[in-house]
């Protein structure tokens, strides 16, 4: 059997594993709402403390992970049938296995992520074809708007996992910079609220990433489009508004109810304009 791979990350960096995990989790249960086979591929490559990542990770946490790539992996088909040759790109790729749920066979799909995540993303999951494209920077380095181009065929650009990690006032940058040089592009990402700040820290604390704290806490999509004339919401989506039917814990049924009374984790959906 070949030599498992170390990981040597950053501190946000290092938290890719637990999107990874929990996608590799949800898929060995017998009602997955994400059966993620490429995602159990890439982790069986990787020496990793699983104990520790999974500590604290409990049903909600896998699944809250989880149901955040199945809501955009559905939007992102809705977007593929309306511009079939349209861009995709993911701000903090990390091993993000979206292109391998979601591709059309005509889409371009553009992966975004530090130098060293994308590094671990070159090795172990190189671009596929010619229509995938791999940008080592941060999202923060705007010259990434050169590198994905023309974008008359429509481009969505997803963010899960990653903005909760910034300062409201870095987030903010982002989006008044970015919103007027895209009009017309589609922006999808997770947000927590305060209130959830404290539980999904905890949860990346107990995992052993000690140095990753979330900072950015927010309720209302409206505080992101006044940030801009050029930012109109689609829709907000809130954990957990589906009436799938699942298989999970009464623990995790009266968590999840929780979670939505108090919206502590959503997911906004905006058109730059
Ligand atoms: C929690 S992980 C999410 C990974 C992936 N989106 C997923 O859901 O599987 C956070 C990711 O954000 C990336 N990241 C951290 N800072 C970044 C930055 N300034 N620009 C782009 N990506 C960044 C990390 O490298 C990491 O891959």
């Amino acid at each position: 059997m070949n030599k498992k791979i170390k990981l040597q990350l950053g501190t946000v960096q290092e938290t890719l594993l637990l999107p990874l995990i929990a996608r590799v989790k949800e898929t060995e249960f017998k009602h997955p709402i994400l059966n993620d086979t490429k995602s159990v591929e890439l982790y069986k490559q990787l020496e990793v403390n699983e104990k520790k990542l999974l500590r604290n990770m409990t049903e909600i946490g896998i699944y809250g992970l989880c149901y955040r790539a199945y809501k955009m992996d559905e939007t992102i088909r809705a977007f593929l049938v309306k511009n079939p040759n349209g861009k995709i790109l993911d701000i903090g790729s990390g091993l993000d296995t979206t292109y391998y749920r979601c591709d059309n066979g005509k889409a371009l799909w553009y992966d975004l992520d530090m130098p060293d995540s994308m590094a671990l993303r070159k090795q172990l999951l190189p671009p596929p074809n010619n229509r995938v494209t791999y940008i080592a920077k941060s999202m923060f380095d705007y010259s990434w708007i050169d590198d994905i181009g023309d974008i008359s065929n429509g481009l969505l650009i997803t963010i899960p996992g990653v903005l909760p990690y910034f300062k409201e006032a870095d987030v903010q940058a982002f989006f008044t910079t970015i919103a007027p040089k895209l009009k017309g592009a589609e922006i999808m990402f997770d947000v927590i609220s305060q209130m959830g700040i404290f539980f999904v820290d905890a949860r990346i604390k107990a995992a052993g990433m000690k140095n990753a704290h979330l900072k950015w806490g927010i309720l209302d999509p409206k505080t992101i489009s006044s940030w801009s004339k050029h930012i109109e919401l689609i829709r907000a989506i809130k954990f957990f508004d589906d009436k799938q039917k699942l298989k999970i814990r009464f623990t995790t049924r009266a968590a999840l109810r929780i979670n939505k009374l108090f919206d502590m984790s959503q997911l906004f959906h905006f058109r730059f304009k």
